[in-house]
Order: structure tokens, then sequence, then C-alpha cells
């Protein structure tokens, strides 16, 4: 038994560390998106940043999002810098599983490059079609 706590102790903290991303999403990204990035009425759902996971202007497009919000015709999303790097790399690791979408996963440093910028919703541009 004694061989299997260090195995449990890490599966354990692996829940834990899901369920927090989880419910991170469920109260900073859900209220608009849905749990399953479905979209909730009037916004928007995220079906069509799948392929963005898997490129660099796609990802770095992805992070000015989640950082400065976006301004368009779906309407207003805010700004989410102040949440930590490694929280803001999560969410949206959490969307690229919802997703099932392919490419590497956000790293804090990537997030953190995207800092700074002073960016407005209306400023953050949608990439074309990757
Ligand atoms: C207050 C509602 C609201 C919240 C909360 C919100 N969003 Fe948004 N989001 C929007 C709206 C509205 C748009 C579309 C803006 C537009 O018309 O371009 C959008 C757009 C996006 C896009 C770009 C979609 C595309 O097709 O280009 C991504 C990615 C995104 N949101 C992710 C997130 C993530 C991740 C979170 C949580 C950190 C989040 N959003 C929280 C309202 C919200």
């Amino acid at each position: 038994m004694k061989r299997f706590l260090p195995l449990l102790f890490l599966v354990g903290l692996g829940a834990a560390l899901a369920q927090g991303t989880e419910g991170l999403w469920a109260k900073t990204c859900a209220v608009c998106h849905g749990e399953k990035a479905q979209g909730v009425r009037p916004y928007p759902g995220l079906q069509g940043v799948g392929p963005f996971f898997a490129t660099p202007e796609g990802r770095r497009y992805l992070v000015l999002v989640v950082l400065y919000g976006k301004k368009g015709e779906a309407g207003l999303m805010p700004g989410f810098a102040q949440l930590k790097d490694e929280e803001l790399a999560a969410l949206l690791n959490h969307l690229k599983a919802l997703l099932q979408a392919k490419g590497d996963p956000f790293t804090p440093e990537e997030i953190r490059k995207g800092r700074g910028l002073n960016l407005t919703p209306d400023g953050v541009k949608r990439p074309g079609k990757p």
C-alpha cells in the first residue's frame, strides 16, 4: 500500500487541478460561451476557433482575446488580464480539449508575451481562416 501512496497523491492532485480549471472555466467563460463552448444566447459558440490552436497567428489571436477581450458583430467580450498567466493558459487548454483541437498546449510564457500591449477589445482582430 505504501508504494501506492505517492501515485494516489498524484492522481488526486491531477483531479484537483482539472477540477480547478473546470471551475475557473465555469465562472469565467461558461457564463457566455457555455460549459462545452457551445455558446449561450446571445453569445457565440467557439467551435470556429479550433484551427487557431495550430497556427502561430491563430495562437497569438487566442492569447490577445483572453487578455484584452474582443468586440465585434457578436457583441463585447471583456479582457481577463487580471487573471494569472497560468490561469489563462489553463483556460485556453481547457477550450482546446473541449474542441478537440490540434496544436501544442499553451504555456504561461506564451500568455506573458501578449501582455503590455494596451489593446482595447476593438483592437483585437481575428486572423483570416487558417
Ligand atoms: C460577457 C460575455 C463573455 C465572456 C465572459 C467571455 N466571452 Fe469570449 N466572446 C464573447 C463575445 C461577445 C465574443 C465575440 C465578439 C465578436 O463579435 O467578435 C467572444 C469571442 C471569443 C473568442 C473568439 C471567437 C472567434 O470566433 O474568433 C474566444 C476565443 C473567446 N471569446 C474565448 C473566451 C474565453 C476563453 C473566455 C473566458 C476567459 C471568454 N471568452 C469569456 C463574450 C464573452
